[in-house]
C-alpha cells in the first residue's frame, strides 16, 4: 500500500493537546488549575527529579502534588515500577477526579501513562517529556506500557494524555548521545513525510544546538508524528509509516543487548533506516545517489555499527520476532522517494541479507 503525505507544514498544526513551549510552569498552572488541589501526583525518575523538578517548581500549587520517583533505567520499565506508582496512588488517596503527571524521559511516560491509564480504570494523565525521544516520539500518540517476561512493552494500553506539554530547556542536560538518540526519530519523521523537515535537520549543528531552532524543529517533527496517529490510531494501516527503521533498528538493538553492549534505541533506529533505505531502493525503487548521501550523513552522527556476515541469520530471526509481522512474513516499512512510504512490504530473505551487506560494507573499513 503506497501513501504520500499531503499536508506541508504550512497548513499543520499542533493539536491542542500538545504544546510546545517556553512558558511551561504557566501552561501546567493553567491545566492543573481544573484538578481539585489534594488530587495532583507527581511521577519521576532519579535523573528527572534531579534535572528537570527544577525547571518546573514555579509552577503556581506545585507544593500541592504528592511525588513519587522511580529508578532510572529501562531496567526499571518493569511492573515492580508500575506496582511501585499503583500502590502510590492508592495509598496518597487518588481517585478518579485525579491527575498524574509524569516528568521524564519515555520511560517514565510510558510507564507512568501505564499506571495512571489502569488506576480506578484509568485517571488523566499529563506528559512532560524531558528528553529528546520522549518529545518527538514517546510522549505522543497514545502507547503506554511496560517490559515484562524479557519483551519490550509486552504490556500495554493505548490511551491518549489529557495533555503533553514540551519545553526544550530539559534538553540543556541531557548528554549528546541521548540527543541524537531522539534525532533519529526525527530523521524518519522527515524520511518518511517531508523534504522539508529532512532539510532543516541536515542544516542543524548538533554539537552546538540552538534550542530556539531545535523548538520550533520539535513541534515540526510532533506534527508529523500526530499526522499518522490521527489517520490510523490502532497502527492498522498507514501509523505504520513511523516504523520505518524499526524491523531492522529492532534486530541490531536486540542482538546488541544480548551481546551485553546495548545501544540506544535511537541509535539502532539510524542504523536500521541506513540498511531500510537501501532495502528501499531494491524493492521500491528508492533513487540510488540519495540512498548515498543520507547513509553517508546518518553515519557522519552515529558512527559506526560493524557487523559480521556471521550474525546475519540471527538478525533474521531477530527482525522475525517483531510483533508487527503477521503471520511469517517479515513486515517492512519503506519509502520510495521522501515523503513516500510503502507500508507492508514483503522482502524476501535474499534482499535482507544484501541489505546488511550494503550496511556491512559502510560499517566495516
Ligand atoms: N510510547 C511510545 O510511542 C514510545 C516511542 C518511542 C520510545 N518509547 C519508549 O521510550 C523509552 C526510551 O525513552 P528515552 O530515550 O527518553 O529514555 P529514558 O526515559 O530512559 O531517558 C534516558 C536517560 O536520560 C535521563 N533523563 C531524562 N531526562 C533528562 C534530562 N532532562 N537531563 C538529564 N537526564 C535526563 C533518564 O533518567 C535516563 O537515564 C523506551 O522505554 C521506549 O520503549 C515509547
Ligand atoms: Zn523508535
Amino acid at each position: 500500500m503506497q501513501f504520500k503525505a499531503t499536508e506541508d507544514f504550512s497548513v499543520m498544526t499542533l493539536k491542542k493537546s500538545v504544546v510546545v513551549t517556553d512558558q511551561l510552569e504557566n501552561v501546567l498552572g493553567t491545566v492543573i488549575s481544573s484538578f481539585p488541589d489534594d488530587k495532583l501526583f507527581l511521577v519521576m525518575d532519579r535523573n528527572s527529579e534531579r534535572f528537570c523538578l527544577p525547571l518546573i517548581c514555579d509552577t503556581p500549587n506545585i507544593e500541592r502534588f504528592k511525588k513519587v520517583v522511580i529508578p532510572n533505567g529501562e531496567e526499571h520499565k518493569s511492573l515492580s515500577s508500575v506496582e511501585q506508582i499503583w500502590l502510590f496512588l492508592s495509598q496518597s488517596g487518588a481517585d478518579r477526579k485525579s491527575l498524574v503527571v509524569n516528568l521524564g524521559g519515555g520511560m517514565v511516560t510510558d510507564l507512568g501513562s501505564f499506571a495512571a491509564s489502569t488506576f480506578k480504570r484509568g485517571v488523566e494523565f499529563v506528559n512532560i517529556p524531558t528528553t529528546l525521544l520522549s518529545q518527538v516520539d514517546a510522549s505522543v500518540g497514545g502507547k503506554t506500557g511496560f517490559n515484562f517476561n524479557g519483551f519490550k512493552n509486552e504490556i500495554g494500553v493505548i490511551n491518549q494524555p489529557h495533555q503533553v506539554i514540551i519545553d526544550t530547556r530539559f534538553l540543556k542536560t541531557l548528554d549528546h548521545e541521548n540527543i541524537i538518540s531522539g534525532y533519529a526519530e526525527m530523521i524518519k519523521h522527515g524520511l518518511i513525510h517531508s523534504q522539508e523537515h529532512l532539510a532543516e535537520l541536515r542544516k542543524f549543528d548538533l554539537h552546538r544546538p540552538d534550542y530556539a531552532i531545535l523548538q520550533g524543529m520539535i513541534a515540526r517533527s510532533v506534527m508529523i508524528k500526530e499526522y499518522f496517529v490521527e489517520k490510523d490510531p490502532r497502527e492498522k494501516n498507514i501509523r505504520k509509516a513511523l516504523n520505518f527503521g524499526h524491523t531492522i533498528g529492532h534486530a541490531f538493538e536486540s542482538y546488541s543487548l544480548k551481546k551485553s553492549q546495548p545501544l540506544l534505541h535511537g541509535h539502532a533506529v539510524a542504523f536500521g533506516m541506513i540498511a531500510e533505505l537501501y532495502l528501499s531502493r531494491l524493492n521500491c525503487g528508492f533513487p540510488d545517489g540519495i540512498l548515498h548521501h543520507l547513509s553517508g550523513w546518518i553515519s557522519s552522527i552515529y558512527g559506526k555499527y560493524p557487523i559480521e556476515t556471521a550474525d546475519y541469520e540471527t538478525f533474521y530471526e531477530l527482525m522475525g520476532h517483531d510483533k508487527k509481522n503477521e503471520g511469517k512474513r517479515i513486515n517492512f516499512t519503506l519509502i520510495t522517494s521522501v515523503g513516500e512510504v510503502e507500508i507492508n512490504r514483503d522482502c524476501t530473505k535474499e534482499q535482507i541479507f544484501e541489505a546488511l551487506d550494503y550496511f556491512r560494507e559502510l560499517n566495516n573499513d
